[in-house]
């Protein structure tokens, strides 16, 4: 798509990916506004590509809501809507699946899928009167393999990509095109000092995503993957779910061997 004047939103614009998109969607032309909870660096990125930024917690309906309104007041309609932001903690204590604390499923419910539904609600009927628009979900390698050690992220982001399969599925013929973004691991502050990161699997740069997002939005590819290789992973797992599971527990236990501290006791 073409993105000059395009009015486009980027949630979690205040870093790592979503920086990048910033100065990558201000470079092709468009009109950036710039959405973070960390409002002072929000404001940073928005002077340094001239464009706007607001304040919001994007896991609040009434803040997506007022991001929508400032902006359709400042700019205009709203062209492109990317919810970026997104939250991972970590499973705690150890590893056990499901101890993490209610705090950290509900924050991954709100910021990793609700905000996308929210974005949604507060945009498609403008955009069904205005003939279309563009709704880009940042989710997660994640969504489609699991992250070991982080169950919260894992569900939330795979329900990320059925949130955004429903309205690809449900909005096509209004002419709002959909794309899901899914990253393997991107060197920013989620992956800071290798925080998370498993396996053998290479970490591109924020800028690298950030020019897959826009390559695939040109294409308006529904499944964007910076790392071109989650596609075969993908496919080995559907094609056989067991030996994925059983790759998937072995790399598990590699990786406990690195880190006995984060074993579950019982
Ligand atoms: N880094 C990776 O390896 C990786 C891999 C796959 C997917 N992702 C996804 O990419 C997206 C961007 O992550 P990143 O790696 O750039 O991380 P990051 O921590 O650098 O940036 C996330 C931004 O989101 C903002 N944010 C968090 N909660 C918010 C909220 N409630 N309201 C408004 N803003 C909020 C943060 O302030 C921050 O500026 C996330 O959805 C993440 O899950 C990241």
């Amino acid at each position: 798509m073409e993105l000059t004047n395009q009015v486009v939103v980027v949630t979690g614009g205040a870093s790592g990916i979503g920086r990048a998109l910033c100065e990558k969607f201000a470079a092709a032309g468009a009109k950036v506004v710039v959405v973070d909870l960390q409002a002072e660096r929000a404001k940073q990125v928005a002077a340094s590509i001239g464009g706007i930024s607001l304040a919001a917690d994007v896991g609040v309906e009434a803040d997506i809501q007022a991001v929508v309104a400032a902006t359709e007041a400042q700019l205009g309609p709203i062209d492109v809507f990317v919810s970026n932001a997104g939250v991972s903690f970590g499973d705690a204590p150890g590893w056990m699946a499901s101890s993490a604390p209610n705090e950290h499923w509900m924050a991954s419910w709100n910021v990793n899928v609700m905000a996308h539904v929210f974005a949604a609600r507060a945009l498609v009927p403008g955009m069904i009167k205005r003939g279309g628009g563009y709704l880009v979900n940042v989710a997660s390698g994640a969504s489609l393999l699991c992250q070991i050690g982080d169950a919260a992220y894992s569900t939330t982001k795979t329900a990320a990509v059925g949130f955004a399969e429903s309205l690809a599925i449900t909005h096509g013929a209004d002419n709002i095109k959909v794309s899901v973004v899914c990253p393997l691991y991107v060197d920013t502050a989620m992956t800071a000092g290798g925080r998370g990161v498993s396996g053998n699997d290479r970490v591109i740069s924020a800028e690298e995503a950030a020019d897959a997002v826009l390559a695939g939005m040109a294409e308006e590819i529904f499944m964007i993957m910076p790392h071109p290789e989650l596609s075969s992973y993908a496919r080995r797992k559907g094609e056989d779910y067991d030996r994925w599971l059983q790759g998937m527990r072995q790399l598990r236990s590699s990786m406990l061997e690195q880190h006995p501290d984060y074993a579950y006791k019982v």
